[in-house]
């Protein structure tokens, strides 16, 4: 994909494989995407241009998004954080590709609740950095990418997926998600390349990318939101630190964020092409679900994946 150009890549150009059912993904630079996002994946890489303040969130899908979307809009917009309490994480932070760049090579702001202050806008993208590498170099842009464990992803997937509209009618079977994770196409995927693209930036350019774990949020979430808050350049200050970054991870907990009417809702979110409920973002938020899921040798298995795709390039992550 060259950024210069302005021709509208069409789907009968790109490899095609069934991901499940009659679903197909098409392939851009060695990552499976869905068709629906396709061309717009393509005009936010001619088009977009980040400004130098802006923040730009980055995520494999699943591996917490809504949390960290919830939480850079607390920090960075504190005195605006309970609009969180009547608006869904999604239309807050929108995903580029998904909510922006749906119909035109202008940005679609259409989201009525979107901030349009200009001062640190953020935005979110599933696109992976071998995509992407121009745009976000090309700009100061600060940029935050959260992964997760790949089995928990897996399971997050699965369940997401299964919630669809079009999902109602043929439902993904979990051994053709767990075979398509591994070895296949699965939406943005591989997992791997994908974090390990962002990841290997992050080594290099750490006031640049900021690259955190699900686990190592839950485990630590006030420091995380401590350092999230330095890195974007705007730190707690005064006497009540403690009592201010206490307020921003409760009210992105997911105890709290998925008890909002708006979170809980069947509402579809907004300028995406096909319907996903508000409430699909939340489910279970825990760390460790695939044990209840996958048996000993598909455990293995993935395993097997994470220590060649990780270990053996010195991440000790994902097992
Ligand atoms: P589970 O399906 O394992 O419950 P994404 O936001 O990238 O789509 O990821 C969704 C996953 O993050 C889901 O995981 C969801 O329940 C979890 N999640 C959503 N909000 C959260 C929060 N505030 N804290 C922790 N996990 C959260």
């Amino acid at each position: 994909m060259e950024n210069s150009s302005t021709e509208i890549l069409e789907l009968s150009s790109l490899p095609k494989e069934k991901w499940w059912g009659d679903n197909c993904l098409y392939q851009v630079g060695g990552f499976w995407l869905l068709p629906e996002f396709v061309q717009s994946i393509d005009r936010v890489i001619k088009h977009f241009k980040p400004l130098p303040s802006d923040i730009i969130l980055a995520s494999f899908p699943k591996t917490g998004t809504t949390w960290l979307k919830s939480l850079l809009f607390s920090i960075v917009h504190r005195s605006s954080k309970d609009r969180l309490a009547i608006e869904h994480p999604h239309e807050l932070v929108p995903i580029l590709e998904v909510q922006i760049y749906t119909k035109s090579n202008e940005p679609l702001i259409t989201t009525p609740s979107s901030t349009n202050n200009h001062f640190c806008q953020i935005f979110s993208t599933h696109i992976p950095y071998q995509l992407l590498a121009e745009t976000l170099d090309s700009s100061e842009c600060r940029v935050v990418y959260v992964t997760r464990n790949p089995k928990d992803t897996l399971i997050s997937t699965w369940h997401f997926v299964n919630k669809w509209e079009k999902t109602k009618e043929e439902s993904w079977p979990f051994e053709v998600a767990v075979d398509k994770f591994c070895n296949g196409p699965f939406p943005y995927g591989p997992y791997y390349d994908h974090v390990m693209g962002y990841k290997k930036l992050s080594m290099e350019r750490p006031s640049k990318f900021f690259f955190v774990t699900y686990e190592e949020l839950k485990n630590d979430t006030k420091t995380h939101v401590m350092k999230l808050a330095e890195f974007l350049g705007c730190p707690f200050e005064g006497e009540d630190v403690e009592e201010q970054v206490e307020d921003v991870v409760k009210s992105c907990s997911f105890e709290v964020l998925s008890n909002h009417e708006v979170n809980k809702s069947e509402e579809s979110l907004i300028g995406s092409k096909f319907k996903v409920p508000y409430n699909s973002f939340f489910r279970k938020g825990a760390i460790g679900d695939h044990e209840n899921y996958l048996c000993d040798v598909t455990i293995e298995r993935i395993d097997a994946l994470t220590r060649e795709k990780f270990h053996s390039c010195g991440f000790m992550y994902g097992i």
